[in-house]
């Protein structure tokens, strides 16, 4: 019998003590790894549940300072802020997500007054701003590519005139990576990064973001399928993220995350750049119901999914966990 087999190898040593796995941990979960995604509301003091994410919350803006405090404090290096508009102020163009003033502006505004180190990112997409909560402008029944272009460019700059350090463009429109950098350039915004959804997917996780976000006409249903990617798909996901890195994308996402493990993995492995996971709403909740129920603990579902990401190739993980993970992660 060769080295190499049973009785001589014997996989189970190396696990025996805990010094041991320690020590032999190929990959590790840190603070450092994590992205918190924020809800922002109108008002004052005011702090809404979304009802489908529980433990997360709207908040009013003042409210929203102090979660990004609490950000700071926990050594979570950067949030996500996106904005739950008033459905008075939405039309089919999404014309407020160009104006400088418009809340998800206001948010980063005293974010960063209050928070000047703290990483802030705006997601560049027209669904929280369109009555019919498409990413894009809708004309006769379809979304229209360039002229929504135009428009996330007048988005990305109101951000970053905000503070706003990296634009994310979430609608999966084609080009808008180039004419965002673009925009952004000629603007002085030459240092704002761009952290671009790659290969995102038109998937059924999305459901309770839109719910908090005010965006559920479409909840459930495949009406993104003409921008967002087919699920069924791995190779147009890796040319999905050549085009974005060969038009100046810094940062890549993949979304969702758990059920697309494997085109984190290949996109990491093909390209070598920064590569972020979004664990989003739908997985959050997957996990918070079923802890709930107490079908699973939910602590340690959490820290598996979120260091799975890391296994699979993540630099940094957007969850709704981020939070609760850090507490855990500064205990040790
Ligand atoms: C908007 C956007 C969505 C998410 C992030 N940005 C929803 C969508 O594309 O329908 C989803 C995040 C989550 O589910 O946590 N374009």
């Amino acid at each position: 019998m060769s080295r190499g087999q049973y009785p001589a190898t014997r996989m189970r040593r190396n696990r025996m003590k805990a010094f041991s796995r320690r020590m032999l941990a190929e990959h590790k979960l840190s603070v450092d790894d994590l992205i918190w995604p924020l809800f922002v509301i109108k008002g004052d003091d005011t702090v809404e549940p979304v009802t489908s994410m529980p433990g997360v919350s709207r908040h009013s803006i003042d409210r929203l300072v102090t979660q990004a405090q609490e950000a700071e404090a926990l050594g979570i290096p950067a949030i996500a802020v996106f904005p739950s508009i008033d459905p008075a102020l939405k039309d089919n163009d999404g014309t407020l997500a160009g104006d400088g003033d418009n809340l998800v502006c206001r948010a980063v505004r005293a974010i960063k007054q209050a928070c000047p180190k703290l990483g802030v990112i705006c997601d560049v997409a027209l669904d929280p701003f369109t009555d019919h909560g498409h990413d894009g402008i809708l004309r006769d029944g379809e979304i229209v590519n360039d002229e929504t272009v135009a428009a996330l460019c007048r988005q990305a700059v109101c951000q970053a005139d905000a503070g706003c350090d990296i634009i994310a463009p979430s609608d999966m429109m084609d080009g808008r990576v180039a004419a965002i950098r673009d925009v952004l350039d000629d603007a002085g915004h030459q240092n704002v990064q761009i952290m671009s959804y790659a290969a995102k997917y038109a998937s059924g996780f999305y459901g309770p973001f839109r719910e908090a976000v005010g965006a559920s006409k479409l909840a459930g249903g495949d009406g993104k399928a003409s921008y967002q990617m087919n699920p069924a798909n791995s190779d147009e996901a890796m040319h999905e993220i050549s085009l974005d890195l060969a038009e100046g994308a810094d940062i890549i996402i993949i979304k969702p995350g758990m059920p697309y493990l494997d085109i984190l993995s290949r996109a990491k492995a093909e390209f070598g750049v920064p590569c972020v996971a979004y664990q989003v709403s739908g997985e959050y909740a997957m996990i918070k119901a079923a802890s709930a129920n107490n079908w699973l603990d939910g602590e340690r579902a959490m820290m598996e999914s979120l260091l799975g990401f890391k296994r699979a190739g993540a630099d940094a993980i957007l969850t709704y966990f981020a939070p609760d993970a850090a507490r855990l992660l500064a205990k040790g």
